[in-house]
């Protein structure tokens, strides 16, 4: 990986990489955890930030057929197969690119009554998938985390959370106007999302620098979702020099 190597006082180890290498140096690291695995699992993030990722996948001769994915967090009230639903998100951005079974891809069901029950299941299926090897992350500039937003409990599930304001205003470029952007999600907990075995987190662009550099250096807080990355022992950070401004 051509990168400086930062190491925080805490855990996160934040490697810098050039913007152009962000998704080779990402797909390095899944590829090595599909490798050491026999039945890996994958925790998938949807957003900008791990397009590079899955873009420099799907130009790899990988073997993909024994991997199990998992989303961190789908909208809630999104017609099924609206084109900005996470599970259509991922049908364009990896089912299709990387030739997947759709089976093998998993997300929490928002098409249903019983939306705590949903919950629920997906904690279940992931735990019958022998929990996650690899969960890739992007942060929110607010210091979100999946849709684990600033409040949220730092043991919380997998749950019905509303979206902020704050958050549905950043999504708003995916959609035809705030309006149309969903209240509510169905997200991975951070409880939930320690208990990967592995975490990657990938930021780019100044602006999530400040979000970032209070993830990883302020206090581990509700505030900051994403400070529950210093729990945890094995984070791997993949910044651009924009996002990475503040963490020298
Ligand atoms: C979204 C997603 C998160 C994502 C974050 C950052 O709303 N639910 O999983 O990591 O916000 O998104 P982006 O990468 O587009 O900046």
């Amino acid at each position: 990986m051509s990168s400086d190597t930062l190491r925080h006082p805490t855990v996160p180890v934040v490697h810098r990489v050039d913007a152009r290498s962000i998704g080779d140096a990402a797909a390095d690291i899944v590829i090595d955890t599909i490798q050491a695995t026999p039945t890996p699992v994958i925790g998938v993030a949807t957003g900008s930030s791990p397009s590079p990722l899955y873009s420099a996948l799907s130009a790899r001769t990988s073997d993909f057929s024994a991997v199990t994915w998992f989303a961190l967090d789908e909208y809630i009230g999104l017609p099924a197969h609206h084109p900005q639903s996470y599970a259509e998100v991922l049908r364009r951005e990896i089912i299709e690119p990387l030739g997947l079974d759709p089976a093998t891809v998993h997300l929490p069901n928002p098409q249903v009554n019983d939306l705590d029950q949903s919950a629920a299941a997906y904690e279940g299926l992931i735990a019958s998938a022998g929990g996650i090897d690899l969960q890739i992350l992007g942060i929110g500039r607010n210091g979100h985390l999946a849709f684990n937003e600033p409040g949220a409990p730092l043991n919380s599930r997998t749950r019905v959370e509303q979206l902020t304001e704050d958050t549905r205003r950043a999504n708003q470029r995916f959609f035809d106007s705030l309006a149309d952007v969903p209240t509510h999600c169905l997200t991975q907990g951070l409880g939930t999302i320690l208990e990967a075995r592995h975490l990657l987190l990938i930021a780019q662009g100044s602006e999530k620098a400040e979000a970032l550099y209070n993830a990883l250096t302020g206090p581990v807080t509700a505030s900051c979702p994403a400070s529950v990355l210093q729990l945890h022992e094995r984070v791997t950070v993949l910044v651009d020099d924009s996002a990475g401004a503040l963490l020298v």
